[in-house]
This record gives structure tokens, C-alpha cells and sequence, in this order.
């Protein structure tokens, strides 16, 4: 595996790649990766020539200085992981190849940005759509690989594809849940084993709409899965909601697309997760 940590040299080996005729496939994370990740890169492998992850913890997503500094970046477990698993090129670049020092600007996202995620995390998304931008403007990739874990995230990048007219192809890949339910992610580790175990009351409120929804119970399935929730202990809830597949507006059952989206903090621990019910 190639390993590049500025821009300059990524950007020439990718020049001789395509020229070579090689399409590009980027899988952008923040690393301590697991398996969701590995899931995405397989399926950037499966789909273009050259697969890249970059690994950067970027800063201006977080709204939380403290999630920020204790954010795992465990890299030598991650070269491994990613050399292991055929990845051809890791981009692993400092804040400072990033970004200039008081850099601001903003893409308007709309709605979108204020919703579920956007309410508890202001400026997440902003965030996020500078550092993806960045990344695909320096990668410049054919595809660009994302979890269904972070949904919402996933139309977000999508909007601003859309916005700016960016030549990549959005693939999204389904979530890697453990085996009894939770939904990997990077910050499972600092779960205590009885978090991890309150934690598992998410996917389940989750399976439960899904199997239970009949096409006119909407609140009914919204209000139980919020008080099977309620009731776990060390479990608060943020949001639960049953929204629109493609806007993530209020859903009623006449949406043709439906999914359902829950935020809680478990433990010291903010989690996601959801659940395409229709
Ligand atoms: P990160 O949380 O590291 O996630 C990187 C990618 O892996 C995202 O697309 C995320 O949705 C996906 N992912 C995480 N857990 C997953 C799971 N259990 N199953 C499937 N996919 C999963 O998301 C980010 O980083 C950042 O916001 C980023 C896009 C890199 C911008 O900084």
C-alpha cells in the first residue's frame, strides 16, 4: 500500500494512474477502523481500479471539543488493517495540508443541514461537506464510497454533489452491525461491557418498527419505540423518528420512502443508528 501525506505526491501518483486508464474509488474516514469501513473499501475495490482511503480526523466537524481530543487514532492498527484488506493508496494528511489557518466558508445546504443530526450537532455538517469537498477535489474520484450508518450524511454529501455539479458517483453501503444488533462504529470502544449491552435496545427499536410497521401505524410504532428506549437503562434518548428516505422530513405513512433514524447518548457515549423501514 502507498502511503501519502500530502497532497502534492497523492495527486501525482493518481495522475499516473489515470492516465493509465484506471477509474478511482475513495473511501473518506476519520480511521480506527473496523469492519463497516473494510466494507466499503472491499466494494471500492470490487468497483474501481485504484481504491483510496484517507484517513483524517477533521477537526471542524466536531462540535464537541472533548470528542475531538478523545477521538481514537490507533494509525498502525489502521496501516495494517488497510494492508491487509488490498487497499491500494491511504492518504493520511495533517490539519495543516488540509487547511489554512481561519479558513471559513460554507455550502448551503438547506433543511437538510438542521434536521436530526444537524439540531444536536450545529455546524456538523458544514464540517463535513469542506473536508469532503476537499478530498474529492484532490482525489478526484470516480467513486466515493459511505456508510448507510450515517444516513443523513449520505444526503448531505449527496445535495452538495448535486449543488456543485461534482463528476463522482455516490455509492452507499449497508451498515456492518455486531452480532447481536449494534451497529459498528469507531466510538463502540468506549463503551463499558453494560453500555454495550443498554446499547443493543437501539437496533432493536429499530428491527421492531421495521417488522411491525403495518403502512397506517406510524405513531403508533414511533411512540412504542420511543418508550422501549426510555425504559432501557443508561440509555438517553435524542431523538427516534420516522422520516422521509429522501428529504428527512416529518413522514407520514403516504411517503413512498421511509426510514427510521435514532440518536442517543449511552453511557458517556453518543450513538446512531437506523433503519430503511420502506
Ligand atoms: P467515519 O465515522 O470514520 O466513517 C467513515 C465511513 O464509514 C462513513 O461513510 C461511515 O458512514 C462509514 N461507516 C461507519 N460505520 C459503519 C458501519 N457500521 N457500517 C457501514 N459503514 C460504516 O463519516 C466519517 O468518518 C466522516 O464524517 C467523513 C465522511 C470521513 C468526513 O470527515
Amino acid at each position: 500500500m502507498k502511503i501519502f501525506t500530502t497532497r502534492h505526491e497523492l495527486q501525482q501518483y493518481l495522475l499516473q494512474c489515470r492516465q493509465k486508464g484506471e477509474t478511482i474509488g475513495l473511501v473518506p474516514t476519520m480511521g480506527a477502523l473496523h469492519e463497516g469501513h473494510l466494507s466499503l473499501l472491499a466494494l471500492a475495490r470490487r468497483q474501481s481500479g485504484v481504491s483510496v482511503c484517507s484517513i483524517f480526523v477533521n477537526p471542524t466537524q466536531f462540535t464537541n471539543p472533548d470528542d475531538l481530543q478523545n477521538y481514537p487514532r490507533p494509525i498502525e492498527a489502521d496501516i495494517a488493517k488497510l494492508t491487509e484488506a488490498g487497499c491500494d493508496v491511504l492518504f493520511n494528511p495533517g490539519v495543516n495540508e488540509m487547511y489554512a489557518a481561519n479558513e471559513q466558508w460554507h455550502i448551503d445546504l438547506g433543511e437538510l443541514e438542521h434536521l436530526l443530526e444537524g439540531k444536536f450537532r450545529p455546524g456538523h455538517y458544514q464540517g463535513v461537506t469542506q473536508v469532503v469537498f476537499k478530498l474529492f477535489d484532490i482525489v478526484k474520484p470516480d467513486f466515493a464510497f459511505f456508510g448507510q450508518k450515517d444516513y443523513q450524511q449520505v444526503l448531505v454529501i449527496a445535495k452538495m454533489v448535486q449543488l456543485i455539479n461534482l463528476p463522482v458517483k455516490l455509492v452507499m453501503v449497508p451498515i456492518s452491525r455486531e452480532a447481536e444488533g449494534l451497529a459498528m462504529s469507531s466510538r463502540n470502544i468506549h463503551l463499558s461491557a453494560e453500555d454495550r449491552q443498554h446499547a443493543l435496545v437501539l437496533s432493536k427499536a429499530l428491527a421492531w418498527v421495521k417488522d411491525y410497521f403495518s403502512g397506517n401505524n406510524l405513531q403508533q410504532v414511533t411512540a412504542e419505540a420511543v418508550a422501549m428506549i426510555n425504559a432501557e437503562p443508561g440509555v438517553t434518548l435524542e431523538y427516534f423518528e420516522i422520516a422521509d428516505g429522501e428529504t428527512l422530513l416529518p413522514a407520514t405513512e403516504a411517503n413512498p420512502h421511509l426510514v427510521a433514524l435514532v440518536a442517543a447518548q449511552v453511557g458517556k457515549t453518543r450513538l446512531i443508528d437506523n433503519m430503511i423501514i420502506r
